[in-house]
């Protein structure tokens, strides 16, 4: 409970904040009455502001400068090792009713869980300070600009922030003058330091609660320092909260990458990609094309707002300003305009390894390896160690306008138009590499059965196959069904002749011999080159009982080194395999009950009826 001193301290908090908005001021100083904090720092997201924050969490221990000549300006952090990816076991969806909440996401009654998140943030920011970011997830200048405020006890935080989203004072003096709705994301480490206490370099909690009140817009994320948990802009916001958002004012919110694409003739398309965390959104983002003529320009690489648009188009935008990309596997051969962008420095690296010479390394990152590395756990660390170096969820966090393939698109506030939507996962067999849908609702199907392998983003056994829907498992807001319904009805708010044309990819099926049946990364622009010439009609397809495949001679494989036997792996619909999708995926159905639209159902039985034929 807060003591009158306290109390007292709030309301000098206030009185001396940037800001007379009294919508933000009365948040503000609740949570400084609950949490009580030693003081309160409003974010102004100037670069002085955040060096001086970054050489206080070198003081603490949480930041090690890294050698200027390797990544200028840049740090790296170490969490705790039981806080490094998304709890989803710990995240939930508190609507008011339970089926609002649907069978993906975990529930609990509002009310009850208020009271229990205010039992944990009561005291919560003892010993610290208590940071007001105001931040805007989209552009300033949009037609409906997306405001928060976040709340937090950790510096870690406010930088990280500093680089995913744009914050700062002329958001906060934008919200003020429009006096905007803001979402209220209140996030605490849970680690309140006592008279006496010394604090440890990543401060979090055991417990951990990653909550979200749709009907009230807001989140409560307790105990976690870990990116997706506690960046509350991202996944709580852009996706979870953002989701609601979308149903109610008819757009959609979606875990996608936007890639621009010019063909040699100069004709240029905007393509946009979901795929579960850890399966390829960052990479082909930022695809270096090996076919010559094609050139690829980013947009964004892991969230996507799509709006109807006044000509009758969607309209794409990348509500974000900069990567939180999983390191392993980025490398200077896989993903050279990554490695360019974040060679620049300004950068934020959790959970990698560190070179002898002050830089970083991951697994993936040079084909040569270390000799003697310090490991993500600062251990000594060697090729014949047994545990990889960096962790397999580590994370580079870089601004994106330091991509030299950034598109100028990219800075549009209302986005562009929409060409064509991929929906990928990690899938060993059964997927092949592309395939494109009949049309919007065979599509709206291929989204609502997408299917990977579980990855390291997520606590949890790695490898197991799920149903992951949009890629949206993690992040859908309120009921799946609905969700899906919600797909369905948002096309009719656009001309049909412009909707999207909708592609299941898959690049990481496996051959006979168990290794990968396509190359994969830069290789991938030859799929999308065929997908391209389909939306132009000049590509061939095999029309099969799931969709239209690419014949052999339709991808362009000048100068790859692919043989036949693999092509065949990468590109095969085998039946007996898709009978046994088929079954899985009824058995993925019958968990929606009454709330899975009957025009997704339909689908389903027409797949059925084309498999067994
Ligand atoms: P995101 O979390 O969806 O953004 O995924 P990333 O792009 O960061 O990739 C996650 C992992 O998948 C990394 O280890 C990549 O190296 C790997 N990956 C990405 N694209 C491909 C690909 O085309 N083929 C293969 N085999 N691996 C890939
Ligand atoms: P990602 O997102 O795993 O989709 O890259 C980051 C996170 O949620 O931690
Ligand atoms: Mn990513």
């Amino acid at each position: 409970m807060a003591n009158n001193s306290s109390l007292a301290f709030a309301d000098r908090a206030v009185a001396e904040a940037p800001t007379s908005y009294g919508k933000m001021l009365d948040w503000v100083k609740e949570v400084a009455e609950l949490t009580e904090p030693d003081s309160v720092y409003w974010v102004d997201g100037s670069q002085e502001e955040y060096d001086r924050l970054a050489g206080e969490l070198v003081q603490a221990g949480t930041f090690v400068k890294l050698a200027e000549d390797k990544v200028p300006n840049s740090y790296a952090a170490f969490s705790d090792p039981a806080d490094v990816a998304r709890v989803e076991d710990r995240t939930f969806i508190c609507s008011e009713k339970e089926e609002d909440a649907g069978f993906t996401n975990n529930w609990k009654d509002p009310a009850e869980m208020k009271g229990i998140l205010k039992d944990a943030f009561a005291g919560s920011m003892h010993g610290r300070t208590m940071y007001v970011i105001p931040f805007v997830m989209g552009h300033l200048d949009a037609d409906d600009p997306k405001f928060g405020v976040e709340i937090t006890d950790s510096a870690y935080v406010v930088n990280s922030m500093r680089i995913m989203a744009r914050i700062g004072t002329d958001v906060l003096q934008k919200m003020e003058e429009t006096e905007a709705f803001f979402v209220p994301a209140l996030h605490s480490v849970g680690a309140p330091l006592e008279e006496g206490d010394t604090d440890v370099a990543w401060p979090c909690n055991e417990t951990k609660w990653i909550v979200h009140f749709p009907e009230e817009r807001s989140i409560w994320s307790y105990g976690s320092g870990y990116g997706g948990n506690a960046l509350l802009g991202k996944k709580c916001y852009a996706l979870r909260i953002a989701s609601v958002m979308a149903r109610d004012e008819g757009w959609l919110a979606e875990h996608m990458l936007i890639l621009k694409l010019t063909n040699p003739e100069g004709k240029s398309y905007t393509i946009s990609g979901a795929f579960p965390s850890a399966c390829g959104k960052t990479n082909l983002a930022l695809i270096d094309p090996t076919i010559e003529g094609w050139k690829a320009e980013t947009l964004g690489d892991d969230i996507t707002w799509i709006r109807p648009g006044r000509d009758g188009e969607f309209r794409v935008v990348n509500p974000e300003s900069g990567y939180f990309g999983v390191a392993p596997g980025t490398g200077w051969s896989t993903n050279p305009n990554a490695m360019k962008a974040i060679a620049k420095g300004n950068s934020i690296f959790t959970n990698v390894a560190l070179t002898d010479d002050g830089g970083v390394w991951w697994e993936g990152m040079t084909d040569e390896v270390p000799a003697h590395l310090t490991d993500w756990r600062g251990n000594d660390w060697t090729p014949e160690s047994e545990t990889p170096a960096a962790h397999p969820n580590s994370r580079f966090c870089t601004p994106i306008d330091q991509t030299e393939m950034l598109a100028d698109e990219y800075h549009e506030p209302n986005g562009v138009k929409l060409d064509a939507i991929l929906f990928g996962g990690r899938r060993k067999t059964t997927i092949p590499l592309v395939t494109e849908s009949f049309d919007w609702e065979d599509g709206i199907f291929k989204g609502a059965t997408l299917s990977s392998e579980t990855t390291a983003a997520a606590v949890g056994a790695v490898g197991v196959v799920r149903r992951d829907p949009m890629a949206m498992l993690p992040f859908i807001g309120y009921d799946a069904g609905d969700y899906l319904e919600h797909w369905v009805k948002v096309s009719g708010e656009v001309d049909q002749s412009k909707l999207p044309r909708i592609y299941l990819v898959n690049w990481f099926r496996r051959n006979r011999d168990g290794g990968f049946a396509w190359p994969g990364f830069g290789e991938n622009s030859r799929v999308l080159k065929w997908v391209v010439e389909r939306l132009e009609g000049t590509a061939e397809a095999t029309e099969t009982p799931i969709g239209r495949v690419p014949t052999p001679e339709a991808l362009d494989l000048t100068g790859l080194d692919l043989s036949d036997a693999d092509l065949e792996d990468a590109l095969t619909v085998d039946a007996e395999e898709w009978k046994a999708e088929v079954a899985s995926i009824e058995e993925w159905f019958a968990r929606f009950g009454s709330s899975l639209p009957a025009s997704i159902a339909g689908q389903l039985d027409g797949l059925k009826q084309r498999v067994n034929a």
